[in-house]
């Protein structure tokens, strides 16, 4: 990695760390009211119930997409890579019911060589990519790198808000809404889903993608 990549990288990952120290406390009682989408984008999922797929989810936080997929999938192994170590020791407790098929890494993606001896048949990104800036870019490659070909990548995130004041609050919560996830992915998968959805009638619009890497 270049010198500013990894200055970025590791400031990042402190700003990370420093912000979800207190927020991992507050996390699962607050995220169910603003982070729509994390269900219905495990419900569209193209496996079939019973498939032996390999899933890596990026930025896992407390667990609560690991613990539905290990609900929905019960053949998947599951890895969830956090930067932040108090949301990963939440999912450590929120997950215990599968530690069986379900490894937690406490550390950053980056983007480089593979860390995988296997690739994935899907990488989940929810609401982590527009937390990761400014090297959202790099991790979404890097996501390409780790799946297998035919594998999915699967995205829940915000997408942008007319408001300025609302990006600008958050924008103070580490969150860019900015509408500039959605055409790297476009450039880089196959699309099977893209769905735009608006929030509190308008005030901001979240979206969840799905896309097969194509070679
Ligand atoms: C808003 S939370 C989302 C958590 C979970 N995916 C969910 O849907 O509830 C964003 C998470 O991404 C993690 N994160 C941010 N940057 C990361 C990076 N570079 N590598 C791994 N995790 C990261 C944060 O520590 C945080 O736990």
């Amino acid at each position: 990695m270049a010198d500013k990549a990894r200055q970025d990288a590791k400031q990042q990952l402190d700003t990370m760390q420093r912000y979800y120290a207190w927020q991992s406390k507050i996390y699962d009682a607050t995220r169910w009211s603003f982070l729509f989408g994390r269900k219905k984008i495990i419900d569209i999922l193209p496996f079939e119930k019973d498939a032996t797929i390999k899933i890596l989810e990026i930025g896992c936080g407390t667990g609560y997409n690991i613990e539905r997929m290990a609900r929905q999938f019960p053949n998947a192994q599951i890895i969830g890579l956090d930067a932040s170590s108090h949301m990963i020791d939440k999912a450590t407790i929120n997950t215990s019911a599968f530690s069986d098929r379900v490894n937690l890494e406490r550390r950053p993606y980056f983007f480089g060589e593979s860390q995988y001896s296997e690739q994935m048949d899907l990488i989940l990104f929810s609401y982590s990519l527009t937390m990761i800036n400014p090297q959202w870019r790099d991790l979404i490659l890097q996501a390409r790198r780790d799946l297998r070909k035919g594998g999915y990548v699967a995205v829940a995130d915000f997408y942008n808000s007319n408001f300025q004041f609302f990006k600008n609050h958050m924008g103070n919560h580490h969150v860019r809404m900015d509408g500039h996830l959605v055409p790297l992915l476009e450039a880089e998968f196959e699309r099977q889903e893209l769905m735009v959805k608006p929030a509190y009638g308008g005030v901001w619009h979240y979206f969840m993608y799905i896309g097969k890497k194509k070679n």
